[in-house]
């Protein structure tokens, strides 16, 4: 059997974890070929193919990015795009892809199983925003790195008296920003799932430094909106999955609570940091069980199925269920964070 490994949609890390473990369970449990096709769905449309090897892709686990670069490029936009898709794994001779992405990237698998392109998914992407999995690789290395940051502003907000904001990624989810504020001790977390008032945000960090903080730690996701207002955009322009491009809630935020409380205010991006570097060790065994199941799951034919983690057990599901609907935070959790807050 031939197959097709691709990357698509943002980077994180643990993409090259995935690629090691599934060349070599591919060719030395199976025998298979693998090949991997460049920046994700566009290397499919050009027909940019390298080979994948054991020997080529060994030393990997540890390897922040992918080796085989990633896009987000969707050839369900182009009007010969499935055609285009369908010519190349002729020229290709491969028989199924492994795909590794996120909603947009595994979105267009599941679409193309319709023109007979044989797939099995991988959740990727550090917003954890994936249906049918409790939770994708790339997840936990943010959240540390995230929290990692929040530690070290607690100190400097607290010997300047300052209010410190940290805006984090995380799409129209807001995983990233409940766990590394959970994590790090956040005063406020703010996330889409829950539209914010920023009267009552001042009231809270007023009451808090009324019973005697001098300093306050605020996270807010890049997708969290005042209620009743617009989401603050970088680019009102959208990508070729109808996305626009979020960020600058820190920058709005920060001057709108100073106003109010009069409290000194900072603000911190942590933006693409949060995307780059080593995997941590967790990540690093999840995208290699992951590599290994799908690797499995394209033996055994179960193809329209994306590999996931259920509770400790890696599972398959069908692709069409985990790209749906967006996951996001529930209630219950919002609740629990908010037992912290002011
Ligand atoms: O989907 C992952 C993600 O990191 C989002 O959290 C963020 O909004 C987006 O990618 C940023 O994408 P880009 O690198 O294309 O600006």
């Amino acid at each position: 059997m031939r197959i097709g490994v691709l990357t698509g949609g943002g980077d994180c890390p643990g993409l090259n974890a995935v690629i090691r473990a599934a060349v070599r369970k591919g060719e030395e449990v199976y025998g298979h070929q693998l090949v991997g096709y460049r920046h994700g769905w566009r290397g499919v449309l050009d027909g940019d193919v390298v080979e994948l090897t054991v020997d080529g892709t060994a030393g990997l686990i540890a390897r922040g990015g992918t080796l085989l670069g990633t896009s987000r490029t969707n050839p369900l936009q182009r009007d010969d795009g499935v055609a285009a898709v369908q010519a190349t794994l002729e020229r290709d001779h491969v028989d199924a892809l492994l795909v590794i992405g996120g909603e947009d990237t595994l979105g267009v698998a599941d679409q193309l199983a319709g023109h007979g392109v044989a797939s099995v998914g991988v959740p990727k992407t550090i917003d954890n925003d994936l249906s049918g999995t409790d939770v994708t690789f790339g997840f936990h290395t943010a959240v540390q790195i995230a929290t990692d940051a929040v530690d070290r502003l607690h100190t400097t907000a607290e010997s300047h008296d300052r209010v410190m904001i940290v805006e984090v990624m995380g799409r129209h989810a807001g995983w990233l920003a409940l766990s590394a504020g959970l994590a790090g001790g956040a005063h406020v977390i703010l996330v889409p799932e829950q539209p914010f008032d920023i009267d009552e945000v001042s009231e809270r960090l007023r009451h808090r430094h009324a019973r005697g903080a001098r300093y306050s730690i605020v996270v807010a996701a890049e997708g969290a909106q005042p209620a009743g207002a617009a989401l603050t955009v970088q680019d009102a322009g959208v990508d070729e999955f109808g996305h626009v491009r979020l960020g600058g809630i820190g920058a709005a935020l920060g001057p709108a609570l100073e106003t109010r409380t009069g409290y000194e205010t900072r603000v911190t991006i942590l933006g693409h940091v949060l995307r780059g570097g080593t995997p941590s060790a967790f990540d690093r065994i999840l995208a290699t069980r992951f590599g290994l199941a799908a690797v499995d799951a394209l033996h055994e034919q179960a193809v329209g199925t994306m590999v996931a983690l259920h509770g400790t057990e890696i599972v398959r599901v069908p692709l069409a269920d985990a790209v749906r609907t967006l996951k996001t935070v529930p209630a219950s959790l919002l609740d629990d964070a908010a037992v912290f807050f002011g």
